[in-house]
């Protein structure tokens, strides 16, 4: 959606706020010993308190509050009877409806003690999410957030994961534009105008950039089983810095 009146905007913030404490929490819980389906249940308990909806479950008919991934598996995992390890790369994603609102946020972190392969991949996520929100601006190509994400992750000695992509979101979880994509596309066209409202997730990896389906018909893992990383924030474009509503 375009958000330019202040009643919209206060609307998306509101429920990208809760998305980001549902996140941060969820983060802060994270321990080895804890099954997913225990760490779901923290966020989805978070979002009820204060009103929201799980958007995957409303929305999707997905099997949980929350998307949480076991690397390999980078998006749209199912939580469930996995015990959390010491030193495992995860993903946590949050999507919510507050008041006729969504918001979307995303991280990725180690599980315990980290690794430095993990730490470096991780800081280049977060570091390619930054570049895009700096470069997101009323009147620029579309298509700069995907050529600066893909700039950041071979600066770092990354691959970024071609078949997952940002989206417009608002009054639903996924919008127009349909495909904010990881990589420059130079034949893609589209503008970004004030008030556009977007999901932008980079998702980098040390592999080729694929994902597949699993067999439990959500779960996307690299195909070739390397470790991959996401951050997503919720942003309101201006004309100068976007507005970020998941901080
Ligand atoms: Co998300
Ligand atoms: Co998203």
């Amino acid at each position: 959606m375009t958000a330019n009146e202040e009643k919209d905007i206060r609307g998306l913030k509101a429920a990208g706020k809760v998305c980001a404490d549902a996140l941060k929490l969820m983060m802060a819980s994270a321990k080895p010993g804890m099954t997913t389906a225990e760490l779901d249940q923290i966020g989805e308990d978070f979002l009820v308190k204060e009103g929201a909806r799980s958007a995957p479950r409303t929305m999707y008919n997905f099997p949980g509050g929350t998307c949480i991934s076991i690397s390999p598996v980078i998006a749209h995992g199912i939580p469930g009877d996995h015990v959390m390890q010491d030193g495992e790369l995860i993903n946590i994603d949050v999507s919510a409806e507050l008041n006729g609102y969504y918001g979307d946020t995303g991280a990725s972190m180690v599980v315990g003690a980290s690794r430095p392969e993990y730490d470096k991949l991780l800081e280049a996520t977060k570091a390619a999410l930054a570049m895009a929100l700096s470069v997101a601006r009323a009147g620029k190509p579309l298509n700069l957030i995907g050529k600066t994400i893909q700039q950041e992750a071979a600066k770092n000695g990354f691959n970024v994961i071609f078949d997952l992509t940002g989206h417009g979101i608002g009054h639903q979880l996924h919008e127009k534009p349909s495909a904010v994509y990881n990589y420059y596309k130079p034949e893609d066209r589209r503008t970004l105008n004030e008030g556009l409202v977007l999901a932008i997730e980079p998702f980098l990896t040390t592999g080729q950039g694929h994902v597949v389906e699993k067999p439990d018909h959500w779960s996307l893992r690299t195909v070739d089983n390397t470790i991959a990383a996401q951050f997503e924030h919720t942003i309101i474009v201006t004309k100068g810095e976007p507005i970020i509503l998941t901080m």
